[in-house]
């Protein structure tokens, strides 16, 4: 029996000992990131002890000691005197509710669509920052000015990683954007003339609504159902007034969380070709691979245009995110990010692609889809009997107000009662009528309890009715 097999027999999780390029340490923590995201090495599982290991892999035990502090550095592990290195629970400890009591006033925030609280982003982003660091000629290159489509090697790493998630894209049909917001405002900027008409969804995504306003468009409201943009209503309007571009929100609309059968799509794509409208895909609310439909760039690839972005997934705070474009229209839009910015920032930009592609970024994604699916389970128990929408990976749900709650009303004895929520009316199109309906966004808050709390504190309200403050005569 050699080494390696006596190895095997004594520890539940060995790495492989094919070895990738790269420093020795380095490449062993990647392999224990890959193993925890995939679920080979368990939550608490002891790592293999370091001189059994430096002996299989004929390594030292400096490399090993180097690359279990590397995986702790990474959030991965957890090293305790006289217990080893053990896999750390990607989830957070446990703190004390009890200042969170319903007695006290202490408001939860259940009001912005963002990433839910965890130690481990900044965790991962500090490793990150520190591989970079040691990466010279990395580094110079992102000091120069990128091309306006965005740096090559940046586009490739993106290419890869969103093509692994199902969306297969290459290098070549990425602009790289400070965002998504950037991405929208660039396409309608370097796509659409002043005076020309935008469609979406009557109730849409407010940073499209600010961006049609700010460049003086017109933006269309078309009405919707079950699915979000009604075919029927969006022929009739084609039939009314020209439209240059369509705005959808496919897979999960923001806020009513709708998201569209292969048949509405097909009927949207081929009102699209008959009116020649673009479509401008939004995914910025990433959906997990197996509960997404058909991109509309594969429907419509000479018309159709995609946004990605990091901030539902690692952070807002990178401003990272990518257009996908048809190559006809792709030198229109480099003129127009040249004439913003002449390019997203070379660093940034390399910073969130060496975390996207480490296998750390999908112990962080996977944490948090599973993360969502618990708090999905406290809203379905919380305000069971009353009608919502909502949506697996959906960073919130749609809850229609029970008459005769009003919206308004409601954010407002809601945040009385420390619950602060956000009115539908930034969500309406024109001068749409707001709907009686709520968006309660489950991320915001850093602990499933803390959202119970929130939710039952909604629960209690909807139950007991609006109080009456107007005046009466
Ligand atoms: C549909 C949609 N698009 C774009 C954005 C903005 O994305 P970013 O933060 O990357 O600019 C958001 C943010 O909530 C969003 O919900």
């Amino acid at each position: 029996m050699n080494l390696t097999d006596r190895a095997r027999q004594r520890c539940s999780w060995l790495p492989s000992t094919d070895i990738p390029e790269g420093p020795r340490y380095k490449t062993l923590a990647d392999q224990i990131a890959t193993s925890v995201a995939n679920g080979e090495l368990k939550p608490g599982e002891r790592l293999p002890p370091q001189r059994l290991l430096a002996d299989a892999l004929e390594v030292t035990v400096g490399t090993i000691t180097r690359a279990y502090r590397e995986a702790e550095r990474r959030g991965l592990v957890e090293a305790k005197v006289g217990s080893g290195t053990r896999v750390r629970d990607a989830g957070m400890e446990r703190p004390d509710f009890h200042h969170l009591s319903r007695a006290t006033t202490d408001s939860i925030d259940l009001s912005l669509s963002i990433p839910i609280p965890n130690p481990l982003r900044t965790q991962q982003l500090s490793a990150i920052m520190a591989q970079l660091a040691e990466q010279p000629a990395q580094l110079d290159n992102a000091l120069h000015y990128q091309p306006e489509q965005g740096n090559t090697q940046q586009r490739e790493q993106l290419a890869a990683w969103l093509t692994s998630l199902g969306l297969d894209t290459r290098a070549e049909d990425l602009l790289l954007t400070i965002g998504g917001q950037h991405a929208d405002y660039l396409t309608l900027q370097s796509l659409i003339r002043p005076g020309e008409a935008v469609a979406s969804d009557a109730l849409t995504y407010p940073g499209m609504i600010a961006a049609a306003r700010q460049l003086g468009l017109k933006h269309l409201p078309v009405s919707m159902d079950r699915e979000g943009m009604r075919a029927d209503a969006l022929e009739r309007l084609c039939q009314r007034q020209r439209i240059r571009l369509l705005y959808l929100l496919p897979e999960h609309n923001n806020p009513t969380v709708t998201q569209m059968s292969q048949r509405r799509r097909e009927e949207i794509v081929r009102i699209a070709r008959k009116y020649d409208l673009l479509l401008l895909e939004d995914g910025v609310q990433f959906v997990r691979p197996e509960l997404r439909g058909t991109p509309f760039y594969h429907l419509a690839p000479e018309r159709s245009l995609y946004i990605f972005s990091v901030s539902k997934i690692l952070s807002g705070g990178l401003r990272f995110g990518a257009l996908r474009a048809p190559a006809n229209l792709m030198q229109q839009l480099c003129n127009g990010l040249r004439s913003q910015c002449w390019a997203s920032p070379g660093l940034m930009g390399a910073v969130t692609c060496d975390w996207l592609s480490s296998p750390d970024s999908a112990l962080l994604i996977n944490w948090q889809w599973d993360e969502l699916t618990a708090r999905h389970a406290i809203l379905e128990k919380t305000l069971s009997g009353y009608e919502f929408m909502s949506h697996p990976c959906g960073f919130y749900a749609w809850l229609h107000l029970p008459e005769p709650w009003r919206a308004s009303d409601f954010v407002e004895q809601a945040a009385q009662r420390g619950v602060t929520l956000v009115s539908p009316e930034p969500f309406c199109v024109g001068s749409q009528p707001a709907p009686q309906a709520i968006r309660i966004c489950l991320t915001p808050p850093a602990h499933r309890e803390a959202l119970e709390i929130g939710l039952t504190r909604m629960a209690e309200l909807l139950a007991e009715g609006p109080r009456l403050s107007a005046p009466l005569v």
